[in-house]
């Protein structure tokens, strides 16, 4: 009885499964990989640039290197203590962008103080700058002219498509405007064709009245790095939930911590129609986006 009441809830929520499908969309780039590695071409090649001890971004960079071995590319990742100078740093990766043999190079980020953010990925050169945050990919993006798309919007894009989830005309909201999620992700949602076409709204950190803009919101994207930020009563009934947080709190397991989301699943779920679970969801898709672009580098290099 419980099952049938489940079958006719308009109501239902699907639980978005990002894990299975990066599953599914990384054995399809293992297999593309394998082909071109049978027909004698070398492995593509991504480089990774990871400057101090950060135990997540550690953590991000050794599951790239995983996600790497398991495709077929091959992958090195430059560990460099906390007090390389940002000179030292540019001179590494100016020494990676004229290295034929290498698809795709990504600093990964928050990088010390001492550095300039923006210095650093704008010496990158944009032909592998497969996160897509250098002035020129992120120029392509906003002209929708074909380039690399960060990551994260890319996985979240391929979500929305494989689940089928109406964009066109609807109502997003993006809570976050960061240039690595909320900024490219609000430059997707509103670009013409599906998935895209919705009507955007980007509010941040002095957006008055928050829940004026995400109780009215079809999609709500969030992305702004504080554990269970958006609540079931901020958003309407029916409404799409996207969460893009991964904030490690401590917890009383072997790890010392577990993974907390920018969305209250718990209060969340039942007013949904489609939700990301956090871990499951962004992550695993974010992971791919990766591997995406630079096969996508690879392949216009070696003409493929
Ligand atoms: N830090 C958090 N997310 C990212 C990302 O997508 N790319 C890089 N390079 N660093 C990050």
């Amino acid at each position: 009885m419980v099952i049938l009441l489940h079958i006719f809830d308009p109501q239902m929520v699907t639980i978005i499964d990002g894990k299975s499908l990066a599953q599914k969309l990384r054995r399809k780039i293992k297999e593309e990989v394998s082909k071109y590695l049978d027909s004698g071409n070398r492995a593509p090649h991504l480089a990774a640039i990871l400057v101090g001890e950060d135990g997540a971004s550690r953590t991000y960079v050794a599951s790239k290197e995983r996600d790497c071995d398991f495709v077929g590319f091959d992958s090195t990742v430059h560990r460099l203590p906390v007090d390389t100078s940002e000179n030292e740093l540019l001179d590494l990766i100016d020494s990676i962008n004229s290295n034929d043999n290498i698809d795709g190079l990504i600093v990964q980020l928050p990088l010390p103080k001492h550095m300039d953010t923006s210095k650093v990925t704008d010496a990158i050169a944009p032909k592998i700058d497969v996160d897509g945050f250098h002035p020129v990919n992120v120029g392509r993006l906003t002209k929708n002219e074909d380039t690399y798309i960060s990551a994260t919007p890319f996985g979240i894009i391929m979500m929305l498509e494989e689940y089928g989830i109406e964009t066109i005309g609807k109502h997003c909201v993006v809570i976050g405007r960061s240039n690595i999620v909320g900024r490219p992700m609000s430059i997707l949602m509103s670009r013409g064709g599906y998935p895209g076409d919705s009507t955007v709204t980007i509010c941040h950190r002095n957006t008055e009245n928050l829940i004026s803009h995400t109780s009215v919101a079809d999609i709500v994207i969030v992305a702004v790095g504080i554990p269970h930020f958006l609540k079931g009563d901020m958003v309407k009934k029916g409404a799409v939930v996207i969460d893009v947080g991964i904030t490690r709190v401590d917890a009383d397991n072997a790890k010392g911590y577990e993974l907390r989301g920018d969305a209250d699943f718990n209060s969340l779920v039942n007013k949904c129609t489609a939700i990301t679970p956090v871990p499951g969801g962004v992550g695993p898709m974010t992971r791919y986006g990766l591997l995406h672009n630079t096969l996508k580098s690879y392949k216009r290099k070696l003409n493929l």
